[in-house]
C-alpha cells in the first residue's frame, strides 16, 4: 500500500530481483532514478533518456520496458527484473551473458544491460528466433561501439533458432 506524506513523496514498494525493497520517491521520479540513486541498482544504465537508445531497459512484470520512460509510482507492487538478477549467487554467467562473452558481444558494456534484459524477455516469448526477428528486437537499441554483428551471434547462439541450426552445420 503506497502512502504519501505531506511533501508528496510516497513509499513504493517493488519487488527488484525477488526481493522486497521500498524506498521514498517523488511522484515524477523516473523508475531509472529510483533504481539507481533510491535503490543501488546500478546495473541499469540510463543513456537517452528519451526512450531512444534502450540502455534502461528492465522487466516489469516479465515484460521488457523503458524506465527512463516509466515513473517510480508505475511500478508499485510489482516485481522488477534488473540485469543484476540474470548471473548466478556465485557471479556465474547465465547463458545468455556467457554467449555474449564468447561473441565479444560487448566492448565498453553500457548498451549491454538494456540489451540483456530486451533478450531476456523476448527469448522467453520466442526461444528459437530467427537471423531477422533478432536484427528487429536490436533495431530498438542503440551501441554507440556498434557491436551489433557480435550480439545478433550472440543471441543466435543461445537460442535452438532454426538460423543458428544452419550456420552450425556449415
Ligand atoms: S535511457 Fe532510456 S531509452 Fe535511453
Ligand atoms: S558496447 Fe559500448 S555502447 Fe554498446
Amino acid at each position: 500500500m503506497r502512502r504519501v506524506d505531506r511533501s508528496q513523496r510516497a513509499t513504493i514498494s517493488i519487488t527488484l530481483n525477488g526481493r522486497q525493497v521500498s524506498a521514498e520517491a517523488e511522484p515524477r521520479m523516473l523508475l531509472s532514478d529510483f533504481l539507481r540513486h533510491s535503490l543501488g541498482a546500478t546495473g541499469t544504465h540510463v543513456g537517452c533518456e528519451h526512450g531512444v537508445c534502450g540502455c534502461c531497459t528492465v522487466l516489469i512484470d516479465g515484460a521488457a520496458v523503458r524506465s527512463c520512460l516509466t515513473l517510480a509510482v508505475q511500478a508499485e507492487g510489482k516485481a522488477v527484473t534488473t540485469v543484476e538478477s540474470l548471473a548466478g549467487a556465485d557471479g556465474r554467467l547465465n547463458a545468455l551473458q556467457q554467449a555474449f562473452k564468447n561473441n565479444h558481444a560487448l566492448q565498453c558494456g553500457f548498451c549491454t544491460p538494456g540489451i540483456l534484459m530486451s533478450f531476456t524477455d523476448f527469448l522467453g516469448r520466442n526461444p528459437t528466433p530467427s537471423e531477422a526477428e533478432i536484427v528487429e528486437v536490436l533495431s530498438g537499441h542503440l551501441c554507440r561501439c556498434t557491436g551489433y554483428a557480435g550480439i545478433v551471434a550472440a543471441v543466435l547462439e543461445v537460442s535452438g533458432s532454426k538460423d543458428n541450426a544452419e550456420k552450425r552445420s556449415v
